[in-house]
């Protein structure tokens, strides 16, 4: 498919921006309208821009008439509360397709790997357009909790943990990468999360930000993994067996995330939406 991309994102997948000074900023997402959306562990979601402005966080290829994640509509209730973080997503002035602002409640490592899946991004994206990657801006400051990207679900050796700060900024190819957070802590995790159209705009923006796509791999101690694996490992087995014992497919979702068709290429498509 042909699509345009950015060639710094083509190479690693992400990229990582200069840190925003969050503390300048009001704590809008404490009063936004949440809505119950299921997702990759515990989770609300505070839509900014849905697919027709209203307060649901559907992927916008589940609306009549379907549209792929570009021209998101504004939420106007949650747009009235949070002027700051709508700026924040305009500031790139790039199309905006999904934004909505994550909270996530505190889990595990081995509940993070288990979490990972990929989005569905550019189902429906006509081919010559720009490729839709989506930007974190972390609102929290969650130094500890760290961003999950694995090339390959099941293979360690792929990870690429990224620590999430108050201000950090990524854009993520979250369709190539599995992803998930890792959040340990006591309180949830808040993230501004924007589907963006790929072009010389968002590069330009990024530059501005000083964006690198190679960043040191943040450690992790070597017993933490193990269990985690094996923790994650246990969970899909006893997925794979309940809805084996109801005839269900086990590489199928289970409710909290949905599954897209299989992409062109044969590839098996998570969606968060
Ligand atoms: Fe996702």
């Amino acid at each position: 498919m042909t699509y345009t991309t950015l060639p710094m994102i083509d190479e690693t997948g992400y990229v990582v921006l200069d840190r925003y000074d969050q503390a300048q900023d009001p704590r809008e997402w404490e009063d936004l309208i949440y809505v119950d959306w299921k997702s990759s562990g515990d989770t609300r979601f505070a839509p900014l821009a849905s697919a027709y402005g209203d307060i649901e966080c559907d992927g916008f290829w589940n609306h009549n008439p379907p549209k792929t994640d570009k021209d998101g509509v504004w939420v106007k209730e949650n747009v009235a509360i949070a002027p700051r973080l709508i700026a924040r997503a305009q500031e790139p002035g790039v199309n905006i397709g999904r934004c909505r602002v994550i909270e996530l409640q505190p889990n595990t490592y081995g509940e993070a790997l288990y979490n990972l899946h990929r989005d569905d991004n550019n189902r429906l994206n006509p081919e010559g357009t720009g490729w839709i990657v989506r930007a974190f801006f972390n609102l929290t400051d969650n130094p500890d909790s760290l961003m999950i990207l694995r090339s390959d679900k099941e293979d360690p050796s792929t990870e690429i943990r990224l620590p999430l700060p108050a201000g950090q900024q990524l854009v993520l190819d979250t369709q190539r990468f599995y992803h998930a957070v890792w959040h340990p802590g006591n309180e949830p995790r808040y993230c501004l999360i924007t589907s963006y159209e790929s072009g010389p705009g968002l590069q330009s923006w990024m530059d501005g930000y000083h964006s690198v796509n190679r960043v040191a791999n943040h450690p992790i101690d070597p017993q933490v993994q193990a269990e985690g694996e094996a923790l994650a490992q246990a969970k899909r087995d006893a997925r794979a067996a309940a809805l084996a014992a109801q005839g269900k497919d086990p590489r199928f979702g289970d409710g909290s995330m949905q599954v897209a068709e299989k992409g062109s290429g044969g590839m098996e498509v998570l969606s968060e939406a």
